[in-house]
C-alpha cells in the first residue's frame, strides 16, 4: 500500500497540484529546466495580470496556495465492480461478487447537515406506537410498490404503474444506498408513492374513532399530510426529459454559470417549464412582458414532447445560467425543478410554496432566496425584487451564492445518500415485526435493473451506480429539533418573509 501511494507523487501531472511540485521537484530534471520553467510561469502570470487582469482564471491562485496534499494517507483497496450483465438473451442473475460488508477508514464520522433533523420530525407520528404490520398493509391503497429490505437484499412488490420511470430509478436509488454501505441499511418493509399529489392526508385520521395513518413514503408533504419525504428519483436522472443524474447535472449547471458572470446576465427573472400543471402557474404566465406592461420577468413555455422530438437543444438546463434572477414555482405540488434553479448562482426568487422536500424546509429567505407572494401579488414583487436586486447587485449577488451553495453542499451525493440510510434507519427502528420477503415480490439489484434497460435508461444507471463500497460510515445524526426549535424556525422565516413584504408595498405605494 504504502509504496502503491508514494508511487503518486511522481505520477500526477504537475498542473494538477502545483503547490506540492513547484518550484522544483516535479519538473526537476535539471536545473535549467526548473529555472525556465519558472520562469516561464511567472512569466506568464505577468502577462496575463497586464492585459487582463479581471479575466484571470482565479483557480491558478487557489492552487498556489494549496496546502500541499499528503499522499501517504491509508486507503483501503478500492476494487470496482462494474455492471456486469450476461449473455444478451440468457436470464438475467444477481451476482454474489459484490461485498456484503465494508470497512471504513476510521471509526467515526462527522455529524450530518442541520436538515436531517426533520428525519425524527417526519416519523414523529409513529414514535409511540411504533408501526405494525397491520399499518402497513392499510398504506397500500396509496402505494405504488413495496419495498422490503432482508438481510441486506432488496425485494419489490408492484402495486401498480407509476407516472414514467419514477418508481424504477427511485428503487434505483436504494440499491445504490445499499451498495454504499452494504450489511448496514437494516431489515425493513416500506410502502412508497411516487406521483405528485401527497396522499396521508391528517384529516382523515383524526376524530375518537380514527384509526392511525399508515407510513408512507412519497417525495414531498405538506402541514395536512403525513407523507414521509424522501429524495425524488432524479437523483439518479429523469430519462424522459433528457435530465442526467443529479451530480453530473450539477458539474454541468455549475460550468455553465461561469460562461456568463453575473453582472453580464440578463437584468431580468427568467423562468422556463410546464405550465399546465397548475392553475397557479398557468396564472403566473400572465407575469410575462406584455404590450401592457413589464414586470422584470421573461418566461418560456417549455414543451416536453416538442422538445424531445428536437432532441431537448432548448431545455439544457447548463445553459439555463443567463439571467440575474431565476424563479421557482410549484408545480401540481413540489417541483424537482427547484435544485437546478437554485444551482444558478442567480438570486432565486421562490412564489410562496406550500409542500416541501427533505431539504426545503432548512431554507432561509433573503439567505438562500428571496420570497415572493403567491397569487395577485406575485407580478408586482417579482418586479420589486428585481428592481431591488439591480440596485443593491452586491446583495442579491450574495443570496445567489448563497443559495447554489446550500445546494452544493446539502445535496451533495454522500450527504443524499447518508439522509437516506438515516431516515431508513430510523423508520425501521420503529417497526414493530420481522420484515420478511413477501410472496409475490421480486429481488432486485443492479443487474435485474439495469441490464435490460437501453439507451439513456441504462446510461443514466451505469452513471449513478455506486460501484464500490464507502470508506466512511454514513454522518451521524443530530439530536431531533425540539419542538420550541421549529416554532423559532419557522417564527424567523415569517419575519423575514413579512419585511420584505413591507418593503414590496412600500415600493408599489410610493
Ligand atoms: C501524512 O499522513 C500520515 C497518516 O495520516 C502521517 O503519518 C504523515 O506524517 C503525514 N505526512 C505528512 C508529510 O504530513
Ligand atoms: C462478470 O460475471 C461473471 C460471472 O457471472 C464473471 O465470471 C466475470 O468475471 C465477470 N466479469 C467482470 C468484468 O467482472
Ligand atoms: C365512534 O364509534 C362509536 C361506537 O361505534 C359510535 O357510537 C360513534 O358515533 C363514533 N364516533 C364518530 C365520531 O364516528
Ligand atoms: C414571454 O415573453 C417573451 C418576450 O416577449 C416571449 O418571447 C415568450 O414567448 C413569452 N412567453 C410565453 C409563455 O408566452
Amino acid at each position: 500500500m504504502a509504496e502503491h501511494s508514494k508511487g503518486f507523487r511522481g505520477f500526477w501531472p504537475c498542473g494538477y497540484q502545483i503547490s506540492a511540485c513547484f518550484p522544483n521537484v516535479c519538473l526537476g530534471r535539471s536545473k535549467g529546466l526548473k529555472s525556465a520553467t519558472a520562469f516561464i510561469f511567472f512569466t506568464f502570470i505577468l502577462i496575463a495580470a497586464l492585459v487582463n487582469w479581471t479575466d484571470i482564471d482565479y483557480s491558478i491562485f487557489e492552487m498556489i496556495s494549496a496546502p500541499p496534499r499528503n499522499n501517504t494517507k491509508k486507503h483501503h483497496e478500492r476494487i470496482v465492480f462494474p455492471l456486469n450483465c450476461s449473455e444478451p438473451g440468457s436470464p438475467q442473475k444477481c451476482l454474489e461478487t459484490y461485498p456484503t460488508s465494508f470497512e471504513p477508514d476510521e471509526p467515526s464520522s462527522k455529524t450530518c447537515p442541520d436538515y436531517f433533523r426533520w428525519i425524527q420530525e417526519d416519523l414523529k407520528q409513529w414514535k409511540s406506537s411504533g408501526v405494525t404490520q397491520e399499518m402497513i398493509e392499510r398504506g397500500k391503497p396509496f402505494a405504488d410498490f413495496r419495498l422490503v429490505v432482508v438481510e441486506g437484499k432488496a425485494y419489490v412488490e408492484k402495486y401498480r404503474k407509476a407516472y414514467q420511470t419514477r418508481d424504477i430509478f427511485t428503487i434505483w436509488g436504494i440499491l445504490q444506498l445499499l451498495r454504499l454501505y452494504p450489511g448496514k441499511v437494516p431489515d425493513l418493509d416500506l410502502m412508497f408513492n411516487c406521483g405528485d399529489q401527497t396522499v396521508i392526508l391528517k384529516r382523515n385520521y383524526q376524530g375518537p374513532n380514527a384509526t392511525s395513518p399508515p407510513p408512507v413514503f412519497h417525495y414531498c408533504a405538506d402541514k395536512d399530510s403525513l407523507d414521509i419525504v424522501f429524495p425524488d428519483w432524479t437523483f439518479w436522472g429523469w430519462a424522459e426529459v433528457n435530465i442526467m443524474p443529479w451530480d453530473n447535472m450539477l458539474s454541468a449547471i455549475k460550468k455553465g454559470m461561469q460562461r456568463t458572470k453575473w453582472e453580464n446576465r440578463v437584468p431580468y427573472a427568467y423562468w422556463r417549464g410546464n405550465p399546465y400543471v397548475s392553475v397557479e402557474r398557468v396564472e403566473f404566465l400572465k407575469c410575462n412582458l406584455s404590450n401592457n406592461h413589464d414586470w422584470n420577468v421573461r418566461l418560456y413555455r417549455q414543451d416536453w414532447s416538442k422538445e424531445s422530438k428536437k432532441g431537448f437543444k432548448n431545455s439544457k438546463l447548463e445553459n439555463q445560467c443567463t439571467h440575474r434572477y431565476k424563479i421557482y414555482i410549484e408545480g401540481n405540488t413540489w417541483s424537482v425543478s427547484e435544485k437546478y434553479i437554485l444551482a444558478c448562482d442567480s438570486m432565486t426568487l421562490v412564489v410562496k410554496p406550500k409542500y416541501y422536500d427533505f431539504f426545503s424546509r432548512s431554507m432561509v429567505p433573503l439567505q438562500h432566496y428571496w420570497p415572493i407572494r403567491s397569487k395577485i401579488s406575485t407580478c408586482r414583487d417579482l418586479k420589486f425584487a428585481v428592481e431591488w436586486g439591480n440596485n443593491h447587485p452586491k446583495k442579491a449577488r450574495a443570496i445567489g451564492k448563497e443559495g447554489s451553495k446550500l445546494i452544493e453542499e446539502f445535496l451533495a451525493m454522500e450527504n443524499v445518500y447518508d439522509y437516506m440510510f438515516h431516515s431508513l434507519n430510523e423508520y425501521a427502528k420503529l417497526l414493530k415485526y420481522k420484515p420478511t420477503i413477501p410472496p409475490n415480490a421480486k429481488m432486485v439489484c443492479a443487474e435485474t435493473m439495469a441490464c435490460s434497460e437501453q439507451g439513456l435508461f441504462k446510461k443514466f444507471m451505469e452513471q449513478s451506480m455506486v460501484k464500490s463500497p464507502s470508506h466512511k460510515l454514513p454522518c451521524s445524526l443530530p439530536p431531533q429539533y425540539e419542538p420550541h426549535h421549529i416554532q423559532s424556525l419557522l417564527a424567523t422565516n415569517e419575519d423575514i418573509t413579512r419585511q420584505v413584504e413591507t418593503w414590496g408595498d412600500e415600493y408599489w405605494r410610493q
